[in-house]
């Protein structure tokens, strides 16, 4: 069975997805992870990414892995760990840009039809997997919460991940509100709920009620426990 978990940013996709693929014994893909290597990619080479003749060569070279140490999953990109590199400022800034890519989304919406398939059964989170990478998923939920509790979310992320730099919440509710609307205006695959998706408003939610909602929804859909 293939899970997809759309939102907004900071709707505790990332947690939520996490923990549904680990009771149900499936593989969880965060496919935002993926465009953020991508773009720390382009930012490290220096990469004119709007010329699509040179980010179609440079992309030929683009290589990342993902290593799992101590249950937690680390990215790599040209042998380097990344992984807390891609959720800084300078990635988080430009990833918007570099996914609205044409180009950039073909190449990763069939590397993640080619992952569903070797796997089978998977929880995918990210933009546009219940609209456009698996129309036919047998569960698609829509995660959306107030800009408000999402900001403040992840304004409590950011001061634990980068202790040594200073965020504000009016700043961070900015940034948050920018990068949806780039996320829900660009012309390709734009961030849309799929017709078919089940909506959950997570505002007043803990992660682990919304991971019980969607667990439900994947047994009454013939998912069985790992
Ligand atoms: O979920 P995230 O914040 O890590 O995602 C980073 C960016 O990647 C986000 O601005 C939108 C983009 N993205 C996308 O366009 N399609 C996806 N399937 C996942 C993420």
């Amino acid at each position: 069975m293939i899970v997809t978990i759309d939102g907004p940013v900071a709707t505790g996709k990332s947690t939520v997805a996490k923990k549904v693929a680990e009771r149900l014994g499936y593989i969880h893909f965060d496919t935002g992870a993926i465009y953020r290597c991508v773009t720390a990619f382009c930012l490290k080479h220096k990469i004119p990414y709007q010329n699509l003749t040179i980010l179609n060569e440079a992309l030929k070279d683009f290589t990342f892995e993902i290593v799992l140490k101590n249950g937690i999953k680390h990215y790599f990109v040209d042998g380097e760990d990344v992984t807390d590199h891609i959720r800084g400022e300078a990635v988080t800034k430009e990833v918007s840009h570099v996914s609205a890519i044409k180009l950039v989304r073909e190449k990763l919406v069939s590397w993640q039809r080619e992952w569903a398939k070797k796997e089978g059964n998977a929880v995918f989170e990210g933009r546009d997997l219940g609209s456009i990478v698996f129309p036919k998923a047998e569960l698609k939920i829509y995660l959306t919460g107030s800009d408000e509790v999402r900001s403040l979310r992840r304004y409590n992320e950011m001061v634990q991940k980068f202790p040594e730099k200073t965020f504000t919440l009016p700043g961070v509710l900015s940034d948050l509100r920018e990068r949806d609307y780039l996320d829900m205006t660009r012309t390709v695959s734009p961030l849309i709920k799929a017709e078919d998706a089940v909506e959950i408003d997570t505002s007043s939610l803990t992660a682990d009620q919304v991971v019980d909602q969607i667990v439900d929804l994947a047994h009454a859909r013939g998912a069985k426990d790992r």
